[in-house]
């Protein structure tokens, strides 16, 4: 009996010490969140006395983080004046620069948490956003895509040098000019000679001839690495011979081809002059696992402004080319999601 009755007092008593350090933990939180808001009411009260507090704003206030500008009270009247909430002001001001933030105030409200949702993001190019948005009635996530691609600007107007020439992920479209670009480690195939590639492509080609063998698939190079002035000859030939504007759904521009890079390589079927529709589903389906993706197809013919080209390999590397080949993206989309 005497035993029981000690069993229980501390039973009893051990329950009652973790209670109570529980509760003074939940005490101790409740004070911390109380000091950080009384803090944010000490900083605000600073400036209850200032001609711009306005008392209709005074909830408000209370939820905006302050900023250093000498002028921010005068810009949350503003902001608040337009509608935004305290939470928009917190993202305006933590995201954007001063020139964007002037934009932003000098016109009527736009949706930002909309915005901040979408990773690729850039507040530089809000207006053409919105231009290109009501232009193709396409959600915002497509028009924040296609205008960071350059879509909404007609190929070739709007060209920037590409500054990472040689990378194995380098983006090389309409829009961005490889310039005279000559890469330093080719090699030539032992196919034949004549054709080669960056020395990593080049191996990771080879193999992918010979996985392609031992399933019966049997392609050959036509062609690989060509310089920006056997890209020019090319393009000059297409355009007499077809016109400037058919010539350009086929052929890429001096300085504007993946081929100058050294990382693609056009494939025939063995026997023939192109590729058979059974080759071109077998490149389709297994280049990544050597590396590669068929850069032009007939889906993504919007975006990078070429006809399908089944036969028209981009070595990228396994771990790229596979996430893009999973993501059954274009490359040009790729790049502007996952890459930049
Ligand atoms: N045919 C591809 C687009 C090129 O000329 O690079
Ligand atoms: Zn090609």
């Amino acid at each position: 009996m005497k035993k029981k009755v000690i069993f229980l007092t501390s039973f009893l008593l051990a329950i009652l010490i973790l209670l109570s350090t529980y509760f003074s933990y939940l005490m101790n939180n409740h004070t911390k969140k109380e000091l950080k808001t009384m803090s944010e009411k000490t900083t605000f009260s600073s400036i209850e006395n200032t001609p711009l507090f306005k008392k209709e704003y005074e909830k408000q206030y209370e939820k905006i983080v302050i900023q250093k500008e000498s002028n921010f009270l005068a810009e949350v009247n503003q902001f608040l004046d337009l509608k935004y909430e305290p939470e928009e002001i917190n993202q305006i001001y933590a995201f954007l620069r001063r020139d964007n933030i002037e934009k932003l105030l000098s016109s009527e409200k736009r949706n930002v948490k909309e915005y901040y949702s979408i990773t690729n993001f850039d507040v530089d190019k809000i207006y053409r956003y919105e231009e290109y948005q009501m232009k193709h009635n396409c959600s915002l996530k497509e028009a924040v895509l296609k205008v960071n691609i350059g879509l909404d600007h007609d190929f070739y107007t709007q060209i920037e040098e590409i500054e990472n020439k040689n990378d194995f992920t380098v983006l090389v479209n309409k829009y961005h000019s490889l310039g005279e670009y000559e890469p330093t480690d080719l090699k030539p195939l032992s196919y034949d000679a004549r054709y080669q590639l960056r020395e990593q492509a080049r191996n990771a080609f080879e193999e992918l001839l010979s996985g392609a063998k031992l399933e019966g698939v049997f392609i050959r190079p036509y062609s690989a690495y060509r310089s920006y002035e056997y890209q020019a000859s090319l393009y000059e030939k297409y355009v007499l011979q077809d016109g400037k504007e058919v010539a350009d759904t086929y052929s890429a521009r001096p300085g504007h081809s993946e081929h100058q890079t050294g990382l693609a390589v056009d494939v025939w079927s063995e026997g023939f002059t192109e590729i058979t529709e059974n080759d071109a589903k077998w490149l389709q389906e297994n280049s990544y696992k050597y590396g590669f993706i068929v850069r032009y197809t007939k889906e993504n013919k919007s975006v990078t402004g070429y006809i399908e080209e089944p036969w028209h390999l981009r070595y990228l590397g396994f771990d790229i080319a596979w996430d893009v080949h999973e993501k059954g993206l274009a490359y040009d989309e790729y790049y502007d999601l996952y890459l930049k």
